[in-house]
């Protein structure tokens, strides 16, 4: 695109109309030696009603790495090729925003970091990355486990009445829980009760993930806002919710402002670890809206997606048990029967594997999205500016070009003392996190979070599919849901749990300890 543009620039200048170059130009990029991306015929009505990704996969086999969809009058690249993958999130990321899915979820991010574009993001990333240091990450290891120990209470009383579990809403209560009390020290307390600001929270997520997969915007219609009785619910919702963060904002200034403590590079509080204190003790310079959004952000960003994976990992698992046996027999060695630690994460290296392949066969989210902010060069085509693109992490993690018996859940797949599996390592065919500049910041945070759960769940109990449970499909919002959920028995293990020799001398004084 190099050549002709200058060619282009100078003949404006030279005052020919643009209306003439862009006729002029538009031919020469359809007709001349550009190559065009191959354009997808039909199958777009299926996209309405399933997951839209699995479409998707199918057009991806049939017409490669790129290509275009038309979707009346819009229309989309999908890239499913590492290489491009790399290009556009990470060498020539700052020619690309979030696009449509900043507009999406303006209504409740804001200007989050999520959504957040240019400088706002730059400024917003550089003061929320420090919070997540390795200090804090440690702390958040005994919260995981209290909150999963919570969980565990709920499951013995089902294993004892008998009485069928779904998990899918319990692993989203688990892990809200967990991200309410990390990110601004909340308790939701949401195993337990369905408080009004549960309630809300539900509300504003599950509207979310409607206007990402609608393909009419009408929340946009100025007067639908008031008269939709749905848009008034999810208003009220939205105040709600930004009234407790209010709140809670002015409980943790004035906490800080008491407190001793100097501010340094792992500063934490031990009685209020969360992001939002580090935040204030920082002494970042920022309005309250963008705090709000940046915390509204990180609530939903670390609370869907961690459950939609323990949901997929518990449905492997159900359908693997020779992996699930091998799984219990690491925990059972690592683990024996007290609280997991921040040193065991590196012994749960089973455990670790299991969660990288769930992420492989269920990445969550299932698409990046991203909008071209310049003209570019994707793989051998130019491409113009303002094009929306989604990169198909599903059609990156099931291509059968790039994985060996791509379908198939093996955590075997990575040696148990290689490299953790990461973009780099594995050249952007594998994107849990992302890559490039906006990787996630809680990739750590969420590995620990979903190990810690998978490790004292499994060492507790076994799980099995219920009985005359419904199929297990999948249907997509912002990460990938079951159709009707994850309906499980659960029973005790009757195997008491081994606990391991080197940790005899320090029972009972540093960790419960509960031998049933
Ligand atoms: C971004 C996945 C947990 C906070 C991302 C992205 C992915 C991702 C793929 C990149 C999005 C893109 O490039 O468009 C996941 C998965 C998680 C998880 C699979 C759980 C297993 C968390 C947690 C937090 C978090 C626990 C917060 C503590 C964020 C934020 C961003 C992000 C703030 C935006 C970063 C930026 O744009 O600079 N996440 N995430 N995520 N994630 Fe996570």
């Amino acid at each position: 695109s190099g050549f002709p543009s200058v060619v282009k620039e100078s003949l404006l200048k030279l005052g020919v109309p643009s209306a003439v170059l862009e006729f002029l130009f538009g031919w020469l990029y359809n007709h001349g030696d550009c190559p065009k991306i191959p354009e997808a015929k039909g199958s777009v009505n299926a996209i309405r009603n399933e997951a839209f990704f699995i479409p998707l996969y199918e057009l991806y086999l049939r017409y490669g790495g790129i290509f275009r969809l038309n979707f009346g009058p819009k229309s989309f690249l999908i890239v499913s090729d590492p290489s491009i993958s790399k290009h556009i999130l990470k060498d020539n990321s700052k020619a690309y925003s979030k696009g449509i899915l900043a507009e999406i979820l303006e209504f409740v991010m804001g200007k989050g970091l999520i959504p957040a574009d240019g400088e706002i993001w730059r400024v917003r990333r550089r003061a929320i990355v420090p919070s997540l240091h390795q200090k804090y990450v440690a702390a958040m290891i005994n919260l995981f486990g209290q909150a999963t120990d919570r969980l565990c209470n709920k499951l013995d009383v089902a294993a004892s009445d008998g009485e069928d579990v779904e998990m899918e809403s319990l692993f989203s209560r688990l892990t809200l829980d967990i991200i309410g009390k990390a990110v601004f020290n909340y308790d939701f307390d949401s195993l337990t009760n369905d408080t009004g600001i549960v309630e809300a929270v539900y509300t504003v997520l599950r509207e979310a993930e409607d206007r990402s997969v609608a393909p009419i915007p009408i929340w946009e219609i100025p007067i639908w806002k008031d008269i939709s009785p749905r848009q008034k619910k999810v208003s009220a919702a939205l105040k709600l919710i930004n009234d407790v963060l209010d709140d809670l904002i002015a409980i943790c200034k004035r906490m800080v402002d008491e407190e001793e403590l100097q501010f340094h590079e792992e500063y934490m509080n031990e009685q209020d670890p969360s992001i939002l204190h580090f935040l204030l003790a920082s002494g970042d310079d920022v309005s309250s809206k963008q705090l709000r959004d940046d915390l509204m952000t990180m609530l939903i960003a670390g609370h869907e997606t961690s459950a939609a994976v323990l949901t997929w990992t518990f449905y492997l698992l159900s359908k693997e048990p020779r992996v699930m046996s091998k799984l219990q027999e690491e925990v059972d060695a690592v683990l024996g029967d007290r609280f997991p630690r921040i040193e065991d994460m590196k012994k749960l290296k089973y455990a670790t594997r299991v969660i990288n392949e769930s992420l492989r066969l269920y990445p969550q989210p299932p698409v990046l999205i991203r909008r071209s902010l310049v003209d570019d060069v994707l793989g051998k085509y130019p491409i113009k500016r303002g094009e929306d693109i989604f990169i198909s992490v599903w059609n990156l993690h099931r291509s059968p070009k790039l994985w060996d018996e791509a379908d198939m859940f093996k955590p075997e797949r990575w040696p148990l003392d290689g490299p953790n599996p990461n973009e780099t390592n594995q050249n952007f065919s594998y994107l849990p996190f992302g890559g490039g500049p906006r990787k996630c910041v809680g990739d750590l945070f969420a590995s620990y979070e979903t190990v810690v759960a998978l490790a004292m769940l499994v060492r507790r109990f076994d799980f099995q599919m219920a009985l005359g449970a419904p199929p297990v499909e999948m249907t997509t919002g912002a990460t990938i849901h079951t159709t009707a959920g994850l309906k499980m028995t659960v029973t005790r293990r009757v195997k008491p749990p081994i606990v391991p020799a080197l940790e005899m001398p320090t029972l009972g004084m540093d960790a419960p300890i509960c031998l049933s």
